[in-house]
């Protein structure tokens, strides 16, 4: 599988996928790494690493469509042919979820179907859920909502912060991103008790 991963910011979980990548027997390799943020921290990461690291600024689009449409042809221009996003912080429209269609992936950090969008912590510790945890899940138009691949549950602890808890929790989710995209490249992933046949979505 040859995958591009979309960030805008830190770049941990990409960092995470570069990193498990880099095991010859990991059936995905890592082509580009593409940031709408030009100080998005990832960039350099990647660029240490030897990855093509891509900006494509949103704010020199006029359009949703132009943008999304330049992110595509530079993933196509680099051999791309499966999408991890991870920490990219726009919407992304349908019209790109359907060219991408089950070859675009996210991870969330909740339990999904609990805790969709922005602020998952505060809203779980407010909640005073004992377990949360993060979701790799096919995107569908609906934002977080869209079959899952894999999740990691964690305990909420007393004293427990949105800080604590998204430290915490990151370190489950660098493990469970590249365990999910081991799962689809080796044709594994099973939603809804079916596997996932990436490659009848012909790109
Ligand atoms: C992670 O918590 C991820 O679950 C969410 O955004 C954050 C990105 O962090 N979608 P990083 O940029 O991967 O470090």
């Amino acid at each position: 599988l040859k995958v591009g991963i979309l960030i805008s910011g830190r770049g941990s979980n990409m960092a995470a996928l570069v990193e498990a990548a880099r095991d010859p027997a990991f059936p995905a390799e890592v082509c580009c790494v593409l940031s709408n943020r030009p100080d998005a921290k990832g960039l350099e990461f990647a660029r240490e690493r030897g990855i093509p690291a891509l900006l494509i600024d949103h704010k020199a689009y006029t359009s949703k469509a132009e943008f999304e449409a330049a992110v595509t042809e530079a993933l196509v221009a680099h051999a791309v042919d499966f999408v991890c996003l991870a920490g990219f912080m726009r919407i992304v429209s349908p019209a790109f979820i359907e060219r991408w269609h089950n070859r675009l992936i996210n991870i969330h950090p909740s339990l999904l179907p609990s805790y969709k969008g922005l602020h998952t912590h505060e809203r779980a510790l407010a909640d005073g859920v004992k377990l949360t945890g993060c979701t790799v899940h096919f995107v569908r138009a609906e934002m977080d909502v869209g079959p899952i691949v894999a999740q990691a549950a964690i305990p909420v602890l007393s004293g427990d912060t949105p800080d604590s808890l998204a430290a915490r929790l990151l370190t489950a989710e660098h493990r469970l991103y590249p365990l999910a995209l081991r799962l689809i490249a080796e044709g594994k992933a099973t939603v809804n008790g079916e596997t996932v046949d990436i490659a009848a979505d012909a790109v």
